[in-house]
């Protein structure tokens, strides 16, 4: 067997790619995500890192016939060579929720996974996109941003939390409720990525549409709460996997189209933003090739928005705080 391996090369004829790395791609999240990275005509080349399992799920994927070639890094000693030469970083390791814990519960574990895979991010390819997914996104964010400024390489313009599955949910949930194709639906989410700090503008939803109080306060809810919906039917076996890898290739995807060159690519992210007094906030924000190109204002909110976002604040700085701490003052 092993005389007839040799080193995969991109198929003829292919177009021209980006490189990729996930990292936590044997997870939940990873692995569909990996498959659908896998499945995009934008990326070239797909780095899978993770501490367990990357040589089966490589295996696996690289008999799909799709053009990207894969490659599987294991442990801390490979991080390096995982992350050399990629355009774009997604980073779904850590741990998830179970019943009962809130995703600051995994602060503990998650903050040390993303401090150091954000310091081979800033030594091997610190001019990649880097899109966050770990868990709290609130605070391990900032935290990325602190490791990259540590190391001289801060870009904020290049780092997004992905917040893409609460703009999913709450298009999903409002096309059920005005009864529409949730592809036609339009919600802005901003604010942070967990229960209050999740805050859907559905005074602006498109296609314009004028909800009772009651569809306001159930669709407010069931979006903040959407995730726990998912915690707590798998009672044990994890968080959302399957609509987060759906959500994060779909950001991911829009992320290539910008470094492509498209025009016009809007989607609401988690970034280093001056739209309120806090560092961080989640809105719609336009990327291009280097990275954001403008951080949309909040828009007109009414009475009951500008009240959740009062409430959001204490709790999305605090967030901020921890994760910055974490770094500047390490436990
Ligand atoms: P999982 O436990 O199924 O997978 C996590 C993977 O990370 C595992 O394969 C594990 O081996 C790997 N890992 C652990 N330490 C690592 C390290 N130091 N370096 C590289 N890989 C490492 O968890 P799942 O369900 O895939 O969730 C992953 C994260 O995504 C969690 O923090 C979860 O809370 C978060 N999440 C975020 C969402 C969002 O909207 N941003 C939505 C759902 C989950």
């Amino acid at each position: 067997m092993g005389g007839l391996e040799r080193e995969p090369t991109r198929a003829r004829g292919a177009g021209p790619g980006f490189k990729v790395a996930v990292l936590g791609a044997a997870g939940g999240i990873g692995q569909p995500l990996s498959l659908l990275m896998k499945m995009h005509p934008l990326v070239s080349t797909l780095h899978l890192y993770d501490v367990f399992n990357t040589p089966g799920v490589v295996a696996d994927l690289s008999h799909t016939n799709t053009s990207a070639v894969v490659r599987g890094f294991l442990g801390n000693d490979q991080l390096g060579p995982a992350l050399d030469g990629m355009d774009l970083v997604i980073i779904p390791a850590g741990v998830p929720r179970k019943p009962g814990m809130t995703r600051d519960d995994l602060f503990n574990i998650n903050a040390g996974i993303v401090r150091t895979l954000i310091e081979g991010v800033a030594k091997h390819c610190p001019r990649a996109f880097i899109n966050i997914i770990s868990n709290p996104v609130n605070s391990t964010v900032p935290i990325a941003a602190e490791v990259l400024k540590m190391a001289g390489v801060y870009d904020p313009k290049r780092l997004f939390g992905v917040t893409t599955l609460d703009v999913v949910r709450a298009n999903t949930f409002v096309a059920e409720v005005i009864g529409v194709d949730p592809k036609a639906v339009d919600v802005p989410v901003v604010g942070g990525h967990a229960g209050i700090t999740i805050l859907p503008i559905l005074s602006q939803v498109k296609p314009q549409f004028s909800f009772t109080d009651k569809e306001v306060a159930y669709l407010t809810n069931r979006i903040q709460n959407g995730g726990t919906e998912v915690v707590e039917a798998k009672a044990g076996a994890g968080s959302a996997t399957l609509s987060m890898a759906y959500a994060a290739a779909k950001f991911g995807e829009s992320c290539l189209r910008a470094l492509q060159g498209e025009a016009g690519i809007v989607e609401c992210a988690y970034v280093d933003s001056e739209v309120t007094e806090l560092p961080f906030f989640a809105t719609k924000v336009r990327i291009g090739r280097a990275g954001i190109e403008e951080i949309f204002p909040l828009g007109p909110l009414n009475h009951y928005e500008r009240e959740g976002m009062e409430k959001l604040k204490s709790e999305l700085h605090d967030s901020i705080q921890k994760g910055v701490k974490f770094v500047q003052n390490p436990p």
